[in-house]
């Protein structure tokens, strides 16, 4: 189920036939991808790990960017006994992860070791089946081993090349974005944490350019500093609101040769959804909060300095209109080649087998 308000309804049948694009959300993409850490290791020593895994791995877009196809739709029953997850878990138990204490809603009159189905909150869809491991929430811990999910993503955090730093799960149109970028100079990334396009856009370098990387909440910093000391990466992590850049940091104010921004947005291209509700104000809201970061990327670029515009969702509200504010300050739209076609392009589950995606290139005349 799709609650979305009426503006964002009539922006998404503007672009794509409803009911496909709704059904294409409920499902994951074709395949997750590994973008191979390549200060650490070659994309070949993690295919072959991948291949003695029994996976097949393939490099569809990029040689860097290593693929394993998603299985499924596999049927799930809806069994006698059963527990309820929330929407953010139900999302991962239906590529294969087991459920844990912290995304169980309700669990009553459970055996360890019978056979339960877990249903997503809301719809309660089954979204797998497995094994009850207690008789009641507990604090913390796993409350049901998976033994059957609707579809079955390949396990990379089990991978030696995970551990090891050799590797970091990003979905396919995140990582093209920042290779459309071309990362070089003072790079300035706006919002970047959990840090996926930070850490490509620092390999990308190779030691040679500077990278600065803002967010304002701690906790995802948090996240994004152990994920550096994994990968190996040394660069700068500043908590800050970036939409005060210009005004914290003015000794930034013309410097940079490329800014990302990335900002909080509605999400929709988020897959796979067991359901979704967004209002028609919270996409108006995003739009007011994204153009703000675009007004300081504009101060901090140099004259000729590049931003990346992405987000990922797929309203015009955040995407289009926000790229027409942009030209409005003097940015000029640069047409980068993507697997996908010219940007600014619109990645979408429907065309492409990708998560929706919204990837911009604007150069500051
Ligand atoms: C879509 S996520 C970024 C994902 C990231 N670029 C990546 O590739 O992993 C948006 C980020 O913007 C951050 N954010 C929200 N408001 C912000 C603000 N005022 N200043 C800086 N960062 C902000 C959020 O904390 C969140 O981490």
């Amino acid at each position: 189920m799709f609650w979305y308000g009426e503006k964002i309804l009539e922006e998404l049948r503007s672009q794509f036939p409803l009911q496909p694009l709704f059904e294409a959300l409920k499902t994951p993409g074709k395949h997750l991808c590994l973008r191979v850490n390549t200060l650490k290791a070659t994309p070949e020593e993690v295919m072959e790990e991948l291949e003695e895994k029994g996976y097949k791995p393939y490099q569809p877009y990029l040689p860097e960017l290593v693929c394993v196809k998603v299985e499924g739709p596999f049927e799930v029953p809806k069994l006698e006994k059963f527990v309820i997850a929330d929407k953010r878990a139900a999302e991962s138990v239906m590529m294969g992860a087991d459920l844990y204490a912290p995304g169980t809603l309700s669990a009553e009159g459970l055996r360890p070791g019978e056979e339960v189905s877990v249903l997503a909150e809301r719809t309660l869809e089954p979204v797998a089946t497995g094994k009850a491991l207690v008789s009641e929430i507990p604090k913390r811990g796993k409350v049901v081993e998976v033994t059957r999910s609707k579809f079955k993503a390949p396990k990379f955090r089990e991978l030696k090349a995970f551990e090891e730093g050799k590797v970091y799960p990003q979905g396919a149109p995140s990582a093209i974005a920042v290779k459309a970028l071309e990362p070089e100079g003072l790079v300035i990334d706006m919002n970047a944490a959990p840090g996926g396009k930070s850490f490509y856009a620092y390999e990308l370098m190779r030691g040679k350019g500077k990278l600065i990387a803002f967010d304002i909440s701690k906790k995802r910093i948090q996240k994004m500093v152990e994920e550096m000391r994994r990968l190996g990466h040394n660069f700068e992590v500043i908590r800050a609101d970036s939409r005060y850049l210009d005004l914290d940091f003015p000794e930034l104010v013309g410097k940079a040769d490329r800014v990302i921004v990335d900002p909080p947005c509605t999400a929709i291209g988020v897959i796979p959804k067991v359901w979704d509700e967004k209002k028609d104000e919270d996409m108006i809201n995003a739009y007011k909060y994204q153009i703000q970061f675009v007004k300081v990327a504009h101060k901090l670029l140099k004259k000729g300095g590049l931003m990346l515009y992405s987000t990922c969702t797929l309203t015009k509200t955040e995407n289009e209109k926000v790229l027409e504010f942009a030209q409005g300050l003097g940015f000029e739209i640069v047409e980068k080649e993507t697997p996908w076609g010219k940007t600014p392009i619109k990645v979408n589950p429907l065309e492409h087998g990708e998560p929706g995606f919204f990837i911009s290139i604007l150069k500051k005349a």
